[in-house]
């Protein structure tokens, strides 16, 4: 049994019905709300995510049919509309004007009978391949989802008790409304895990292309369609990279490298569970070239490398935004913040689960590798407040609180730029108090930067949660490790070496603990540069 089955038998009625709650209709931040129940959502909760996109109530994961059209970036995503566990899978639908602040626009794609709506992807159908669109109509948003089917009996053949296979749904009104396509499925296999359909539209082929993962094969297979509902199989990737666990969630896009619009590489990303770099469920990438037909390995990658996209525990199940403006030309993603190892036990209420901030997507040249490098998006900048500046200063074996500086805080960018010394470790502390603290270091004799959750909060749902994830780093070339971190009310992500590196985990603080401090162990390092900015809630209006 895969460990979605596993999950089935979660749906618990839990919650009453969802309550819809645009976020005009969220109360102003104050993290102290007593008025906090277990039902009605006022976006002040205990460990309520205060700058990452999270649903007003029940259960969340991966992202899914990541659009954006006429002026607006749309989120589905994985959803529970009857409790706050994983169960009757549907997409819920969000939308943002600027990347930053989400309108829960509700359900959009239910559960239906013996149906449930599992990941996938949305596009723009501009010249209405589909034929979706009668004359006159707006251009056909359409959903491309995998039917996860609950067999009446047992596969006489393989004893499977449930099918998957690809399905459409599309609306006519810039995705308010949305029509399950009357010939679903319009993709089958004889696997019955066969998930997490990615599409989009390939310039050069002139054609629609489809990543689709065979969970436990190890293997994404790519089809093309002219019209969305015919598809052909072209060929197969993998097995390769990390095979420990089931492959889901793939995404297929090209980037230049070193920002060279002439020299570009296709990335193929998929996620594995159980059997990642920090334990349970994350990312890997492979950096190659896709001619619309097959996807190659670059020269030089051996099909047992592993590359991570993440060296934390909490970013799973990302996809990139189809269809941003050429003029834009970002390839943006975000990930379902949260590990397969713990997602139904994370201590919040009424709603499970949280998205990444968004992330800008580069390949670039380090220690010659061509290296999938990530940054947070420029647009999150409208939510600094506070901005405070240090005058650099030695570190001599010693951990030196902050709050005398005027840094501190729940809701937090920093960035810090250090010089090793003699140091054997150095960083910063954040969410420090009540003898809790959450640790962002770099480990001089490993070269490795690191975050160590062992006494971030509550951990007390899952044995191995409090622990410490390291990631290789070299010092860059000036000397300097660089730490960019954003710290919310239940997430810690560090870009290290900008974006080099990325660490996404998920902590529990106490809602006081917001001391931050600078440390270096067994020596002296150079703070050269530490910038704070306290970061304005997006729900508070
Ligand atoms: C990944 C995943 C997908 C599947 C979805 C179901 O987290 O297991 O493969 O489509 O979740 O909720």
């Amino acid at each position: 049994m895969n460990t979605l089955a596993s999950y089935i038998g979660y749906a618990v009625l839990l919650l009453a019905p969802v309550l819809l709650v645009g976020c005009n209709d969220t109360p102003p931040s104050t993290e102290s709300d007593a008025s906090a129940s277990d039902d009605t959502p006022t976006f002040t909760e205990p460990y309520r995510p205060q700058f990452h996109y999270t649903p007003p109530t029940n259960w969340m994961n991966d992202p899914n049919g990541l659009v954006y059209h006429e002026g607006t970036y749309h989120l589905f995503h994985q959803y529970n509309p009857e409790g706050i566990q994983w169960g009757h899978m549907s997409w819920y639908h969000a939308t943002s004007e600027d990347l930053v602040h989400w309108e829960h626009e509700g359900v959009a794609i239910p559960e239906e009978g013996n149906e449930m709506i599992f990941s996938g992807s949305a596009l723009v159908d501009h010249d209405n391949t589909s034929g979706f669109a009668d004359d006159g109509d707006p251009a056909p948003m359409v959903a491309v989802y995998t039917s996860h089917y609950t067999l009446d009996e047992p596969d006489p053949d393989t004893g499977a008790e449930t099918d998957q296979a690809q399905s459409l749904a599309y609306s006519l009104d810039g995705g308010d409304t949305w029509q399950k396509y009357a010939g679903n499925p319009v993709l089958t296999h004889n696997d019955a895990n066969f998930r997490d359909p990615n599409v989009s539209w390939h310039e050069e082929s002139e054609q629609w292309i489809m990543t689709v993962a065979l969970p436990e094969q190890h293997k994404v297979q790519f089809y093309a369609s002219d019209n969305l509902t015919d598809w052909t199989h072209l060929s197969d990737f993998g097995p390769a990279g990390a095979t420990t666990g089931i492959w889901e969630c793939p995404d297929l896009f090209e980037l230049p490298v070193d920002g060279d619009p002439n020299d570009t590489r296709w990335v193929l990303q998929v996620d594995l569970n159980p059997g990642a770099i920090a334990g349970g469920s994350g990312a890997q990438y492979f950096v190659g070239d896709f001619d619309g037909e097959t996807f190659t390995l670059d020269e030089g990658i051996s099909e047992d490398d592993t590359h991570w996209v993440d060296y934390g525990t909490d970013f799973y199940a990302a996809i990139s935004w189809n269809d941003i403006p050429e003029d834009d030309g970002r390839r943006l993603w975000v990930g379902w913040m949260s590990n397969w190892d713990y997602a139904n036990d994370k201590p919040t209420s009424p709603w499970r689960s949280a998205q990444s901030i968004p992330r800008s997507l580069h390949l670039t040249t380090v220690d010659d590798e061509i290296r999938l490098t990530q940054q947070p998006v420029e647009e999150l900048h409208t939510l600094r407040d506070t901005h405070t500046t240090l005058d650099a200063r030695s570190v001599a074996n010693e951990t030196v609180s902050l709050a005398d500086d005027g840094i501190a805080g729940t809701t937090l960018e920093l960035v810090a730029e250090f010089e090793p010394g003699d140091a054997d470790a150095f960083g910063l502390n954040v969410r420090t108090g009540n003898n809790e603290e959450t640790v962002i270091g770099y480990d001089t004799a490993s070269e490795s930067v690191y975050v160590d959750r062992t006494n971030a909060g509550e951990d007390s749902f899952h044995d191995d949660f409090a622990q410490r994830h390291d990631a290789p780093l070299a010092v860059n070339d000036d000397g300097r490790v660089k730490l960019h971190v954003f710290v919310d009310w239940s997430s810690v992500e560090v870009f290290a070496n900008d974006g080099a590196r990325l660490l996404t985990h998920r902590i529990f603080p106490d809602a006081e603990s917001d001391g931050v401090s600078v440390f270096a162990e067994g020596g002296t390092a150079e703070l050269t540069r530490l910038e704070s900015w306290t970061l304005n809630s997006i729900w508070a209006r």
